[in-house]
């Protein structure tokens, strides 16, 4: 474990090497990437072939089974526009299941976990290319049940995050503070090095898949999910640490998503936040119709917030 000061090192050593490689990428370039107006970054620009500006994934976790699966892939039926990005992320036995059940309706199929070597003598790993053979198109890395139970640091995520990006699969990184670190006043600290060195060396070439979710860990399960106004402050933040370590548009540009006892009610309040790109939804993914209704509400709040200006 690093202490404070090496971890503080670290974070400096890497925001360095960024803008280093952010210097000679403008150096380079005709039209610098950070050519940033003045004031807040817009929210939901489309990123022309990036993602659309509306993510919303599940996070299925250690749930479901072969026959809940073909159900609930059979009864899913979420709308199909340009404008909206739906992910499951089942247990890996379920990925080409899954995939297969969904046909051709307008759903993304995730991995939770991943090992970053192609292949090799890792007993009970599966590598990028077996995702991407199962039919994944997206990988959550990172999540805090990996990092809580499974010793997972920044430093193990960011080879995994390479290699995600390496083979073509979305990344969804996970940060979020414990209790006590919110209660500490360290919340964007915490984010701020568990983002820095998960990205560590993944230059401003490679990063334009990525996805991050914002998911505070007395948010995750508990039924207590941050405010709007705290999902939004700490949204800012990352947006602004991404503009730190690579530019305007790539902040601008990458989705960022809430998870934490997101429901069917409280869906609509945070998908009108500005920096709330979507969610990463685990309890309320599990029944096609409350995990439709999460989609719907963000949808319909995102309208009446868009017509009301
Ligand atoms: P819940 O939606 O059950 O709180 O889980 C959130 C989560 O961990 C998603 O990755």
């Amino acid at each position: 474990m690093m202490d404070d000061e090496e971890l503080a090192k670290v974070v400096r050593d890497v925001v360095l090497s960024k803008l280093q490689e952010k210097q000679a990428q403008d150096a380079l370039s005709a039209s610098p990437e950070d050519t940033s107006p003045e004031g807040t970054i817009p929210r939901h620009t489309y990123a022309e072939a990036g993602n659309p500006p509306l993510i919303v994934a599940a996070n299925w976790k250690m749930h479901m089974d072969k026959r809940s699966t073909t159900e609930f892939a059979q009864a899913f039926d979420p709308p199909a526009r340009d404008d909206l990005g739906v992910v499951i992320c089942p247990p890996y036995y379920l990925l080409s299941l899954l995939k297969d059940a969904l046909g051709d309706k307008p759903v993304a199929v995730g991995a939770q976990n991943m090992h970053p070597e192609p292949k090799g003598p890792f007993t009970g790993e599966l590598s990028p290319l077996m995702l991407a053979d199962a039919g994944c198109s997206h990988v959550i890395l990172g999540h805090s049940e990996r990092r809580k139970n499974f010793g997972e640091t920044s430093e193990k995520i960011n080879p995994k995050v390479a290699a995600a990006l390496g083979a073509g699969l979305a990344p969804i990184l996970c940060v979020g503070e414990t209790l006590d670190q919110r209660e500490d006043g360290a919340t964007m600290r915490v984010v701020t090095n568990q983002l820095t060195l998960s990205l560590n060396r993944i230059s401003i070439n490679e990063v334009r898949p990525l996805i991050i979710a914002y998911e505070p860990m007395w948010a995750i399960g508990t039924g207590r999910n941050a405010t709007p106004e705290q999902a939004q402050e700490v949204h800012a933040h990352i947006r602004e640490v991404l503009k730190q370590l690579y530019s305007y548009n790539v902040a601008r540009d990458t989705r960022i998503l809430y998870g934490g006892s997101v429901k069917p009610d409280n869906a609509g309040d945070l998908a009108i936040q500005p920096d709330v790109d979507g969610f990463l939804v685990g309890g309320a993914s599990l029944k096609p119709d409350s995990f439709t209704e999460i989609i719907r509400n963000a949808l319909r709040a995102l309208e009446k917030d868009g017509s009301q200006g």
